[in-house]
C-alpha cells in the first residue's frame, strides 16, 4: 500500500522549464541539470538506476520506427528528495506554439542568459507568456567563463526590459579566463571553480571572513567585497513572497559548460519555486491535493508516418494520485478512456507510469481523440482553462491548387486547427483561408498533413497582414462598428470568433485608439 498522498507527492514536485534564446546554453545546462539527477550518464559511467527500471515502454521503438519524436519534450529526474520535471520549450526553428503552451503547463521557469548577450528577443518573447500567468522566474546568467557584460548592467536590464525586481543570490568572482568562481550569498560560501568542472565548497562566515584571502588573490576579494557590498545594498533581499508572484527575479550566475553553478542553480529551484500550483477550471480552482484525478492536454505530437495515427498527448496531472489503468471522463467528448499505457518520460528511456501525481507529465499514446487543451477528469465534470491559443507571428495566404477541393481544404484546416498545428481565419471578404503561426516549421507541416491526410495539395503564399487580435466587446453594437469599417481586415476563426487581420503594429494600436471599447486580445481561452 502506497501511503503517499497527493498533497505530500505535490510538496516535493518542481515542474519547469527553460526560456531562453538560442545558443545562450539551454541544451548545455539541460544536460547538467540531467546529470546532477543521474538521469544520463557520462560515457563510460554505470547506470546505477538501470536495473530498477519497470516495465519498459514501447513508445521508444515505435517513435524510432515511425519518425516521431518526443525525445527530449519532459525530463524527469530526482535530486535530494525532489522530483523534478523539466519541460522542454523547443527553440531554434522548431520554435512553435508548442513552446508557449508548455509553459501553460509548468509552475516556474528558469531564464537562461548569455552573459555577452543580454536578454534577446525570444527570452522575451517567452518571458511575455510566463508573464500572462505570473509564472515565476529564475535567472541563470550563463558563459560567465567567457568576456561577459558587467553582473551590474546585466542585472539594469533585466530588471528595466522586464520590469522585474532583481536579487542575486550568487557573485561572480571575475570573469571570462580571470572567471574563478561563485560567491554565495544566501549561505555565505566561496565557490571555486575546479579545472575539471564544478566547484569546491569553503565555508565563511561572510564577505569580511579573512578566510577569502587564502584563497584568492588580494584583489578579487578587494573586488568582491565592493561589488557583493554594493549588490547587497543596491538590490531588495530575497521574497519568496514577490518570487513566487512573479514580481522578483532571484539571479545566479555561471558556466553550464564547465558545469559551475548549475548545482547552485538546482537548489534554488528546489528551495524556492513553487510546488504544483492550484488550477483554474470553468467552475472551481482545483487544488492539487484533492483525491479525484485531473489533468489537461497541453501538448499533442503527431506521426510523420501517414500510415499510423498514432499520437502522444502530453497531460499535466493536476490533481489525485494516477494509476495505470485508470477510467477517466475526456470531457469534450463526454466519453470514458481507459488510460492503459501512460508513459513516463526520462531523458533516456521511456517507462510505463504506474502511478503519477500532481505536477507530473504523462504521454497519452491515443489515435486522434485528444487534442490540446482537453481536460480528463475522474469524476467532475470541469474544464480547465488558461491553455489558451496565442496571436500568431507568421500568416500565409492559403492557395488551393485543385479549386474542386475547396470543400476538403476547409475541414482539414479546420480539423488541422483543433489539434493545436496551426491556426485558421477565413476573411469575412473574399472568403481566403489564412494560416497562423508561431513558427516557420509549423507551415511545413501543415502542408504535408493536408496534403497527405487529406489529399488536398497546397501551397502558401505571403499574406498582407503582420498578426492577428481576437477582439470581444460588451455589447454586440460596439463589435459590429469595427467590423463593418474594417471588412477587409476582418476574419473568423476556426470557431467562428471574429479577428482582426493587422497589416502592421502601427495599424493595430491605431484601431485600438480608436475602439477602446474593443478588446483586441493576444491569446484566446480554447473552445
Ligand atoms: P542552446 O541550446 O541555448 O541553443 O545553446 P547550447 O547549449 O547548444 O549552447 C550554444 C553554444 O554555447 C555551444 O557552443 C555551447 O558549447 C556554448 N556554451 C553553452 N554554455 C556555455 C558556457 O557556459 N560557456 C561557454 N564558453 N560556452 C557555452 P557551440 O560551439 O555552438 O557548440 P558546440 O560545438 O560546443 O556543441
Amino acid at each position: 500500500m502506497n501511503a503517499l498522498t497527493p498533497a505530500a507527492a505535490a510538496a516535493n514536485r518542481r515542474t519547469f522549464a527553460i526560456i531562453s534564446h538560442p545558443d545562450a546554453g539551454k541544451t548545455t545546462l539541460t544536460e547538467k541539470l540531467l546529470l546532477l539527477g543521474g538521469a544520463i550518464h557520462l560515457a563510460g559511467e554505470v547506470k546505477a538506476k538501470g536495473e530498477r527500471r519497470r516495465a519498459r515502454s514501447d513508445w521508444m521503438k515505435i517513435e524510432q520506427e515511425r519518425g516521431i519524436s518526443v525525445t527530449t519534450s519532459v525530463m524527469t529526474f530526482e535530486r535530494q528528495g525532489i522530483t523534478y520535471n523539466l519541460l522542454d520549450t523547443p527553440g531554434h526553428e522548431d520554435f512553435s506554439e508548442d513552446t508557449y503552451r508548455t509553459l501553460t503547463a509548468v509552475d516556474s521557469a528558469v531564464m537562461v542568459i548569455d552573459a555577452a548577450r543580454g536578454i534577446e528577443t525570444q527570452t522575451l518573447k517567452l518571458f511575455e507568456v510566463c508573464r500572462l500567468r505570473d509564472i515565476p522566474i529564475t535567472t541563470f546568467v550563463n558563459k560567465m567563463d567567457r568576456e561577459a557584460r558587467d553582473p551590474f548592467e546585466i542585472m539594469d536590464e533585466v530588471a528595466e526590459t522586464l520590469a522585474l525586481d532583481v536579487t542575486p543570490l550568487s557573485w561572480p568572482i571575475g570573469m571570462g579566463r580571470e572567471f574563478l568562481g561563485c560567491y554565495d550569498l544566501v549561505r555565505d560560501r566561496l565557490i571555486l571553480m575546479k579545472k575539471d568542472g564544478g566547484g569546491e565548497i569553503i565555508d565563511v562566515t561572510g564577505l569580511d571572513d579573512p578566510a577569502l584571502e587564502k584563497h584568492l588573490p588580494a584583489e578579487r576579494v578587494e573586488a568582491l567585497r565592493d561589488e557583493a557590498g554594493l549588490a547587497k545594498e543596491a538590490c531588495p533581499p530575497f521574497d519568496m513572497e514577490s518570487y513566487r508572484a512573479g514580481h522578483l527575479t532571484p539571479v545566479f550566475f555561471g558556466s553550464a559548460l564547465r558545469n559551475f553553478g548549475v548545482a547552485e542553480l538546482l537548489q534554488g529551484i528546489g528551495d524556492n519555486a513553487p510546488p504544483p500550483r492550484t488550477q483554474s477550471t470553468d467552475k472551481r480552482e482545483i487544488a492539487p491535493g484533492e483525491d479525484k484525478v485531473t489533468g489537461f492536454v497541453f501538448k499533442v505530437q503527431a506521426n510523420m508516418d501517414p500510415k499510423h495515427r498514432d499520437r502522444i498527448a502530453f497531460m499535466r496531472i493536476c490533481s489525485g494520485r494516477f494509476n495505470r489503468g485508470m477510467k477517466m471522463n475526456h470531457i469534450r467528448s463526454g466519453k470514458q478512456m481507459a488510460i492503459h499505457n501512460p508513459i513516463l518520460f526520462f531523458a533516456e528511456d521511456r517507462e510505463l507510469a504506474d502511478e503519477a501525481w500532481p505536477g507530473d507529465i504523462i504521454g497519452v499514446p491515443n489515435h486522434g481523440t485528444l487534442r490540446v487543451g482537453d481536460t480528463l477528469s475522474e469524476s467532475e465534470d470541469i474544464r480547465f482553462t488558461g491553455i489558451p491559443n496565442f496571436a500568431p507571428e507568421i500568416l500565409r495566404r492559403v492557395r488551393l491548387d485543385d479549386p474542386m477541393k475547396s470543400k476538403h481544404l476547409g475541414r482539414a484546416l479546420i480539423s488541422l486547427a483543433e489539434e493545436g498545428v496551426t491556426q485558421v481565419f477565413k476573411r469575412t471578404m473574399g472568403g481566403d483561408w489564412i494560416v497562423g503561426v508561431v513558427g516557420q516549421l509549423q507551415l511545413d507541416v501543415l502542408v504535408t498533413r493536408v496534403e497527405q491526410e487529406y489529399g488536398v495539395k497546397i501551397s502558401l503564399e505571403p499574406a498582407p497582414f503582420q498578426t492577428a487580435r481576437w477582439v470581444y466587446a460588451d455589447d454586440k453594437a460596439t463589435l459590429d462598428k469595427l467590423i463593418k469599417a474594417n471588412t477587409t481586415a476582418m476574419a473568423e476563426d476556426g470557431d467562428g470568433q471574429p479577428v482582426f487581420l493587422a497589416r502592421n503594429s502601427w495599424e493595430l494600436n491605431y484601431q485600438q485608439e480608436q475602439n477602446p471599447k474593443v478588446q483586441f486580445s493576444a491569446t484566446k481561452e480554447r473552445a
